[in-house]
């Protein structure tokens, strides 16, 4: 795939459809289960871009389920678990990331590194489908960015941070972190010390710190956008370029692609141009695509960058919203979808006894058997547990459902 595309499309799709072990940085700030739908204010460059930040088991497709508890069943008790503390919204929503964040494994080189950002609505049933994900090994940092602005709770106290997940795909493959990039100057505290607390003023390296996972608005210069006159696009959910600017510096190489699947108005795309890498990006607003050509002409430090300091071209961004294909996807046979699509269908619980049970414990049945006239068709079938399959054994489900009553397992 080449630099500078970006998609206008369901992340999914497009993820599918690109080649593994392309990608050095993976950033993604999803929407994240915040209950509320975003809306760009109606005038402003991003109009007409909303999406929508709620979730119910409507928005994950029935197979999904069922490819998760198949193929990642470690995965899927997770976010069984997420389900059971904070109900079907949470499992709805780390289904549907579940699927985009398997591609992204692949997708990523193994010296790659992946960055989730997100707040404290989701980040502790994210960090545990990472952890599935990716490996707990894997895991390197929980970055809180930190800002300030008004609020009215009087309950509790403002909640005024984002949590950034960091996880590299293999600990062991020599993954790349460049520190030196992003060193910034210490910090004089109050108390005459200074940031490093442990060396000496003489002995400070005088390139100064890298940075701690905490980072500020004040000590780092990443205020939230909407203070940022010059960068405000008036995208909803923007984020400063310096946050983008120091992950893709310490985390990809020059020249290296950087892959944003839920890029909004681009931001990342346009803080890898000016550092110098590559970069893909999906978003499934059509606004995205339009505010990253613009965007692109006129941050007038991208040009130079580049050595040029010529406008950019025509077409400099390829923008495409085709389904891509890659070499060697493996089609998925029917019966296995049939099973999977069941399993979400029916949320993991037998038809019969409606006890939860795990994948692989599950029969395909005809609900009306064939002997009795039952037609060979996806609407005539169901999953049963082992027990309820040989209860049922070819007869109907008035029989299954008087044998589970006279055995107590049901009423
Ligand atoms: C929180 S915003 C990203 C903001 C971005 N980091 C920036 O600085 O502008 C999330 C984005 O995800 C997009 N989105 C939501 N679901 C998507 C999907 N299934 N595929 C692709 N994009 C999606 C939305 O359109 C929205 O632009
Ligand atoms: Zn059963």
């Amino acid at each position: 795939m080449k630099n500078r595309t970006i998609f206008t499309r369901d992340n999914l799709e497009v993820l599918r459809g690109m080649d593994g072990e392309t990608a050095d940085l993976v950033y993604l700030d999803p929407p994240f289960n915040s209950k509320r739908d975003y809306a760009a204010p109606v005038g402003s460059k991003a109009a007409g871009a909303a999406f929508k930040d709620t979730w119910s088991l409507n928005d994950t497709k029935e197979e999904w389920h069922g490819l998760i508890a198949e193929e990642h069943p470690r995965l899927y008790k997770v976010i069984e678990g997420a389900g059971a503390a904070g109900g079907r919204g949470d499992k709805a929503y780390l289904i549907y990331m579940s699927m985009r964040l398997l591609e992204l494994r692949r997708i990523l080189r193994a010296g790659g590194s992946i960055y989730y950002h997100c707040d404290p609505t989701m980040s502790h049933g994210v960090k545990l489908v990472m952890d599935a994900v990716f490996g707990r090994a894997n895991f390197r940092n929980e970055i809180v960015w930190g800002y300030t602005g008004p609020s009215n709770t009087k309950r509790y106290f403002p909640r005024k941070h984002d949590c950034l997940l960091f996880y590299v795909k293999d600990r062991g493959s020599g993954y790349y972190f460049d520190g030196e990039a992003v060193r910034r100057e210490y910090v004089k505290l109050e108390t005459g010390e200074t940031g490093g607390i442990f060396k000496s003023a003489a002995t400070l390296d005088a390139g100064g710190k890298i940075p701690e996972d905490w980072w500020t608005e004040k000590r780092d210069g990443m205020s939230p956008v909407g203070r940022l006159k010059r960068e405000r696009v008036g995208y909803p959910t923007q984020k400063p370029i310096s946050l983008l600017q120091r992950i893709i510096a310490a985390s990809s190489p020059r020249g290296g692609m950087v892959l944003d699947p839920f890029c909004g108005c681009a931001t990342t795309c346009i803080a890898a141009e000016k550092l110098g890498r590559q970069w893909i990006g999906i978003d499934i607003s059509p606004k995205a695509a339009e505010l990253v050509k613009e965007r692109l002409l006129n941050e007038a430090d991208i040009a130079p960058a580049r050595g040029g300091g010529m406008l950019l071209p025509k077409g400099y961004v390829i923008h495409r919203d085709d389904i891509p294909r890659r070499r060697g996807a493996a089609k998925r046979s029917p019966p296995r979808q049939i099973k999977q699509f069941l399993f979400g269908k029916q949320e993991g619980q037998c038809g019969g006894c409606l006890q939860t049970f795990e994948y692989r414990h599950f029969h395909i049945d005809h609900i009306v058997p064939t002997a009795k006239g039952g037609q060979d068709i996806d609407e005539n079938k169901q999953l049963l547990c082992g027990h309820c399959n040989i209860l049922k054994s070819d007869r109907d489900m008035a029989h299954l459902k008087a044998r589970l009553r006279e055995l107590k397992i049901t009423r």
